[in-house]
């Protein structure tokens, strides 16, 4: 196997620099790049952020952060290497004046580190700075790529509905080429999101079956039992749906669904992407009263503790509307999946965490088996589990041992961790190496996130019409509230099941 080359020479900017962002992944996977020796020789961080404090007490904290977060032991000399590259800014974003001094220290480090001109900028900030933030870098040519590339990565959330998401495109187009931007969506940044694609492309076994005249239907569930910790203000914003649907489950249907690619260069896979989301029909209002279903946790218990109720939660209003679990069944208009049905699910404090996305199959006739006992055929069903436990694992039909003919129902399973260990990994070490080399293969694209939220208004629009009137409608450790079992009931399906936790 070819080891990969360490990333191009750069100085990274991180606006956001003592942020939570920063502390718990984004150093973190720099350390696991360092490891690895994928860091360039010639690299620095310059952490920006309103914290007056010097280079020394930067890394101070850095060092701290990392000791708490990073998975491979802080004591190396990789990881005394990289907090020696860390350098601070204090400055309010607000302020054109950070800006200047901006690019005068970037132009010292770059000197010092001989990165070539090559910045990544990438902007760990509220949303509500990203085009303020954009144009001052624009102002003051931060952007412009003379000697080196200048790149910019933006965190979700992309516009929290249509019209803003195109509107936010429109700002970042006018002072960046759609080439400078890299989208993060960390789900791409999982190993077994981007093997799906392996999966699905590199094995033909699979190929031929992966189309309406086998597939019933298609189950993705995103599963977590954790509550919204101490984010409650921007989870008031954002709710289930924003926060989870037109990134992280949408990235899962549309690799899920789409068709190969011409290539995995970063245009083609994106093409084939935003075909599978133009063919999601958006739903019209009085779908959206069958088709979506938004629930709220109260009170409950998870692994026999008692937890709170959302609306119990830090800096969440006490009548909050805001939904903390939703269910949708779409369609792909398309002639590999006209009329099977795409069920996802996303929810916070369910009983497990869990993401996965299960293909069911047709089932085979029953005729053969009639006037024996076996009475209940299952379908087969694949199962690509991403988190935790990644691998993929198949049901299917064999027969009990023994002078009858009886069915049992058993399951293939390949397990990631047996075949290839574990590596530790946050899921940003690939997307930050990757903006370090350009690829932007696993990045979000302007149509994507436009035709994300064109499927989803529809919705935003009715919920925000029909406040909900029964919040919070499930307990804590619950799957979700009983309409989202309607959902699959009226169509003669269920969701899956899983074991209580040993
Ligand atoms: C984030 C959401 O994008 O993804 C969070 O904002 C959510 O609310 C998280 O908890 C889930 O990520 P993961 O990697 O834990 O599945």
């Amino acid at each position: 196997m070819d080891t990969p080359r360490p990333a191009d020479p750069c100085v990274l900017v991180i606006f956001g620099g003592t942020g939570d962002l920063t502390r718990r992944k984004l150093l973190p996977a720099l350390l696991n790049l360092a490891e690895e020796g994928l860091l360039p020789e010639r690299f620095a961080v310059l952490g920006v952020s309103s914290h007056d404090q010097s280079d020394e007490a930067y890394r101070e904290e850095m060092r701290r952060a990392l000791r708490e977060h990073a998975t491979p032991p802080t004591d190396t000399a990789a990881c005394e290497d990289l907090v020696r590259r860390l350098h601070h800014l204090s400055g309010d974003l607000q302020e054109t004046a950070t800006y200047r001094e901006l690019a005068a220290r970037l132009a010292v480090l770059d000197a010092a580190h001989e990165t070539g001109g090559n910045a990544l900028l990438y902007l760990a900030v509220p949303p509500s700075l990203f085009v303020s933030t954009l144009k001052r870098l624009g102002k003051v040519g931060l952007l412009a790529e003379r000697d080196g590339w200048r790149r910019v990565v933006i965190e979700k959330p992309f516009g929290r509905d249509y019209p803003s998401a195109v509107a936010l495109n429109a700002a970042i187009r006018e002072v960046l080429a759609e080439t400078q931007v890299y989208r993060i969506d960390h789900y791409l940044g999982k190993e077994t999101v981007q093997n799906l694609l392996v999966f699905r492309f590199a094995n033909g076994i699979f190929e031929p079956i992966w189309n309406r005249r086998y597939v019933d239907h298609v189950q993705i569930t995103v599963a977590e039992e954790l509550g919204v910790e101490r984010r409650g203000r921007y989870y008031e914003e954002a709710g289930a749906l924003r926060d989870m649907v037109p990134n992280h489950l949408f990235q899962l249907l549309s690799i899920t669904a789409m068709e190969p690619p011409i290539s995995f260069e970063a245009d083609a896979v994106s093409d084939e992407k935003v075909k599978i989301l133009k063919a999601v029909p958006p739903l019209a209002p009085e779908a959206v009263l069958h088709c979506a279903v938004r629930g709220q946790y109260g009170p409950g218990e998870i692994d026999g503790k008692p937890v709170a109720g959302y609306r119990q939660e830090p800096d969440v209003a006490p009548g909050s509307p805001t939904p903390t679990f939703v269910a949708l069944k779409l369609g792909i208009d398309n002639w590999r999946w006209a009329g099977v049905p795409f069920y996802l699910r996303t929810g916070k404090r369910l009983p497990r965490r869990v993401t996965e996305i299960a293909i069911e199959f047709k089932r085979a006739p029953f005729e053969l088996f009639r006037g024996t006992s076996v009475e209940r055929l299952r379908a087969n069903l694949l199962v690509v589990r991403i988190q935790p436990d990644e691998g993929i694992a198949l049901r299917f039909g064999a027969k009990v041992p023994g002078p009858e003919v009886r069915l049992g129902n058993v399951e293939m399973e390949f397990c990631y961790s047996d075949y290839f260990g574990t590596e530790p990994a946050t899921g940003y070490e690939t997307l930050l190496y990757d903006c370090m080399t350009g690829d932007r293969t696993l990045f979000q694209r302007a149509d994507m996130v436009e035709v994300a939220w064109s499927i989803l208004t529809p919705v935003l629009d009715v919920w925000e019409a029909l406040p909900p009137r029964d919040f919070p409608d499930y307990p804590a450790g619950s799957w979700g509230p009983p309409e989202a079992d309607e959902l699959m009931a009226r169509d003669g399906r269920h969701w899956r099941m899983w074991e209580p936790k040993a």
